[in-house]
C-alpha cells in the first residue's frame, strides 16, 4: 500500500533513511565492525584479486560508477564499471584473479544475468549486490550483499539506488580492513560518517521538497535540460538525468562539466535549464567556472551544493542546499533533489509517475 502517499515513488523516496539504516545497522557486530554473513571471500582470496569489474544496467550501473571510486581506494586495484549489455559481448580478459561485482535490484535483469554467467564461465569470482533474496543473480553468485531496501514498486529506482551506494561503502570498508589498506582509525571514522548519513538524508528530503516543486514548474515545458558535474557529481548527474528522462519524458543529458567546451556547449540557448551539481570540494571552483560559461550563453542555472557554498548564488539563478559530508559520501545526498525534481516534473506533466511509458520494473529480455 502507498500508506498515505500519492505514489509509490514518493513513499520510496521517503523510505530512504529507514532503508539505509537497515542496510547498515543489521551488519554491525558488538564491537561496531561490519560483518557480512553472505560474503565468504577470504583475505587470501581478496589479496589474489588483480582486477574488478562492476556490471549492471541503468540506475544500478550508476551505483556501480560510484562503487568504482570507492573500491579503487579500498582495494588499490583497477576497478571498471560496465553496462551489462556491453560487458556480455565485450570479451574482456577475465580469469580467476578477477572479481566481478553484479549490481541488480531485482536480480533478474537479462543482460546483467548473462554477464554474470559469462564471467563465471571464465573463472571469475562473483559477488552480487541485490535487493531480492533468492533471485537468479543471488542464486548464481559466490558472495552476496543484500540491500535491505524492502520491496521497490515504482518503476523508477530510488531507495534501491541509495542502498546500493551504501553497499559499496560497506564493502569498501570491509575489504579495506580485510586487506589492511585501511587503518582502524580511518575505518571507524568512515563508518561513523556513513552512519550519520541517515539523519542527513531525512533532512535533505524535507529541505528539497519545496525547491523541487518550484523547479518542476519551471522546467516542465522545456524540451531539453542538462545536468552538469565533475567526478562523483558527474555520476550523480548521470543518475539525475536518467530519472528525469524516464519520468518527465524531457530530453535530459548529463555532462562532465569540463567536457562542455569540447562540443556540448553549442546546445545551450537562451533559457536552457542547466542543473549543476557542485558538492565535490576538489573540483568546486572548476565547476563554478563551467557554470559561468553556460550562464554567459543564456542558461537558466540551478545549483545543487552543500550548505557551506553560499557563494554559488552569485552564478546561479536558483540554489538547492544539501547537507555536507566528505566528498566520497556525497552521492547519497546529491541524488535526492534530482529524484524529487523528476517526481514533481512527472506529476506536473500529468504522467503516470509509478509506471512511466514504455518501461517495465524488471527487464528480463535482452
Ligand atoms: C531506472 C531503473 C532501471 C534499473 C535497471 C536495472 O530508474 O530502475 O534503470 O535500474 O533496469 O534493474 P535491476 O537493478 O533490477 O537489475
Amino acid at each position: 500500500s502507498k500508506e498515505g502517499f500519492d505514489h509509490f515513488m514518493l513513499k520510496e523516496i521517503y523510505q530512504q533513511p529507514e532503508a539505509i539504516q537497515h542496510t547498515i545497522e543489521r551488519r554491525l557486530d558488538d564491537e561496531g565492525y561490519i560483518q557480512l554473513d553472505d560474503i565468504q571471500l577470504s583475505k587470501l582470496e581478496l589479496n589474489a584479486i588483480r582486477k574488478v569489474y562492476i556490471v549492471a544496467c541503468g540506475t544500478a550501473y550508476h551505483a556501480g560508477l560510484v562503487g568504482k571510486h570507492i573500491l579503487e581506494k579500498a582495494l588499490q586495484v583497477d576497478v571498471n564499471a560496465e553496462i551489462g549489455s556491453e560487458f556480455r559481448y565485450n570479451d574482456q580478459f577475465i580469469d580467476d584473479k578477477t572479481l566481478v561485482i553484479i549490481v541488480s535490484q531485482s536480480g533478474e535483469t537479462a543482460d546483467t544475468l548473462a554477464s554474470l554467467r559469462e564471467a563465471k564461465s571464465k573463472g571469475a569470482r562473483i559477488l552480487s549486490i541485490t535487493n531480492v533474496v533468492g533471485s537468479s543473480v543471488a542464486r548464481e553468485s559466490d558472495d552476496i550483499f543484500y540491500t535491505w531496501a524492502g520491496p521497490e514498486i515504482a518503476v523508477a529506482s530510488t531507495k534501491a539506488y541509495t542502498t546500493q551506494l551504501v553497499a559499496f561503502y560497506m564493502l569498501g570498508l570491509y575489504f579495506g580492513r580485510l586487506k589492511g589498506t585501511l587503518s582502524d582509525q580511518l575505518y571507524k571514522q568512515h563508518l561513523n560518517e556513513l552512519q550519520s548519513i541517515t539523519k542527513q538524508v531525512e533532512r535533505t528530503i524535507n529541505n528539497c521538497i519545496e525547491p523541487a516543486k518550484v523547479i518542476a514548474e519551471k522546467i516542465k515545458d522545456s524540451h531539453s535540460l542538462f545536468y552538469l558535474g565533475r567526478g562523483l557529481d558527474y555520476t550523480s548527474a548521470l543518475e539525475a538525468s536518467l530519472k528525469l528522462k524516464e519520468l518527465s519524458y524531457i530530453h535530459a543529458e548529463a555532462f562532465a562539466a569540463g567536457e562542455l567546451k569540447h562540443g556540448t556547449i553549442a546546445l545551450i540557448e537562451e533559457g536552457t535549464p542547466v542543473i549543476a551539481i557542485a558538492t565535490q570540494t576538489k573540483t568546486y571552483d572548476k565547476t563554478i567556472s563551467n557554470i559561468k560559461s553556460v550562464k554567459a550563453r543564456g542558461a537558466y542555472v540551478i545549483g545543487i551544493t552543500t550548505t557551506d557554498n553560499e557563494d554559488i548564488e552569485q552564478v546561479c539563478d536558483k540554489t538547492i542546499y544539501i547537507a555536507k559530508k566528505s566528498d566520497l559520501f556525497m552521492p547519497i545526498l546529491s541524488v535526492i533533489a534530482p529524484q524529487l525534481i523528476a517526481y514533481y516534473t512527472s506529476l506536473a506533466k500529468g504522467n503516470d509517475v509509478d509506471k512511466p511509458r514504455n518501461l517495465a520494473k524488471s527487464v528480463t529480455v535482452e
